[in-house]
């Protein structure tokens, strides 16, 4: 089965055995086929955030639960979303209904079963602040579990799904809480400027949206999946050793003490912004971005990767580390 489609970086891949089930039914008996079979399993959403191999073994199974609903009463408002409605049709659906939480986190590419595992966060705004539960099914036996958001341990693009429950769960449905009452979140970077004073929730996201066009590749256009990169957290010392010499260099204290760096930043500052080598390219308006001209490879990718994140450690002495992640 061809997945060169289902993945927004365009890579090739062929998978030995592919199937979408149309209910949490239908998905368990698949778990337990695979497991007699002993098949690996891979689970895809919309690919947006996946690195293909040229050749997946086993079963690629890609949930098509595309059912939402809310659930309202007594000023309390929840949203559950199965795991494959699109997020960003959900975010603007959401916000038109003049519902908050979410609408900074518009025009984020892939399915809603995908945004817990990174936590998707963007514009000052993270999934996790507005996630209740996740229901999700145990690999190994099928069995149903709702896990709670605190039981999630969620952080910068973390959560207990990249590591203790990595390829032991498939979350089924999300069911996060918003609000009616206007709280606008505007303190990232510019989004404040684009808005007037008392947005509403449809006027935030379409903010957001004409930022994220502004700088970031269209994946129907150009392959990409978003940022390659995470954006490093560095000590105080770190950071304060970095400002001396660039004190242009963009910064975010964390809660926890630490620094977080624009990686962004780094990577341009390097000269390396529209740099092209090959099928892939670090893309012109957002450095972060890699991006796939077309006819190049997942190990080709890693490669250049390397060389970039290589560079920004020659001359900054920080480590990058990837963020999409790799199947297979
Ligand atoms: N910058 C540059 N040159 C660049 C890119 C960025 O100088 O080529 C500077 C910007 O001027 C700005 C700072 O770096 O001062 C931050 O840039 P930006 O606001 O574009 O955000 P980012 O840190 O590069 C992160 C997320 C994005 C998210 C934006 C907005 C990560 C890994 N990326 O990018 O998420 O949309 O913030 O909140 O945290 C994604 O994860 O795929 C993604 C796109």
């Amino acid at each position: 089965h061809d997945l060169s489609r289902f993945n927004t970086l365009g890579l090739p891949c062929v998978a030995e055995r592919f199937a979408a089930p149309t209910s949490v039914e239908a998905l368990q008996e698949l778990l337990w086929m695979a497991g007699k079979q002993e098949w690996p399993l891979t689970v895809l959403g919309e690919g947006s955030n996946l690195i293909l191999p040229e050749w997946l073994k086993g079963l690629v199974v890609r949930p098509i639960l595309d059912e939402w609903r809310l659930e309202e009463s007594k000023g309390r408002v929840l949203v559950h979303a199965g795991a494959g409605v699109n997020w960003h049709t959900l975010v603007m659906e959401l916000a038109r209904r003049g519902l908050w939480g979410i609408e900074n986190l518009a025009l984020i590419p892939g399915s809603c079963g995908a945004a817990p595992i990174q936590n998707i966060g963007a514009y000052g705004v993270e999934l996790c602040e507005t996630l209740e539960a996740v229901h999700l099914l145990h690999v190994e036996d099928g069995r149903e579990a709702v896990l709670p958001s605190r039981a999630c341990a969620f952080g910068y693009r973390d959560s207990v799904f990249k590591r203790e429950l990595d390829g032991r769960v498939v979350i089924t449905r999300l069911v996060m809480r918003l609000s009616r009452i206007s709280r606008p979140r505007l303190d990232y970077g510019d989004l404040a400027t684009h808005v007037d004073a008392h947005p509403t929730a449809l006027q935030v996201a379409e903010a957001v949206c004409t930022i994220r066009r502004a700088k970031l590749p269209d994946p129907a256009l150009l392959g990409n999946a978003g940022s390659f990169f995470k954006n490093p957290l560095v000590s105080l010392e770190a950071a304060e050793r970095l400002l001396r010499d660039y004190p242009q260099l963009p910064h975010f204290p964390q809660p926890d003490g630490r620094v977080k760096l624009a990686a962004g930043w780094l990577i341009d500052r390097c000269g390396l912004k529209g740099w092209r080598q090959g099928h892939f390219g670090v893309h012109e308006r957002q450095a972060l971005v890699l991006v796939h001209f077309g006819g190049g490879s997942a190990a080709e990718l890693l490669a250049f990767a390397e060389s970039v994140a290589g560079q920004v450690a020659e001359r900054f002495g920080v480590d990058l580390e990837r963020e999409p992640r790799l199947a297979g």
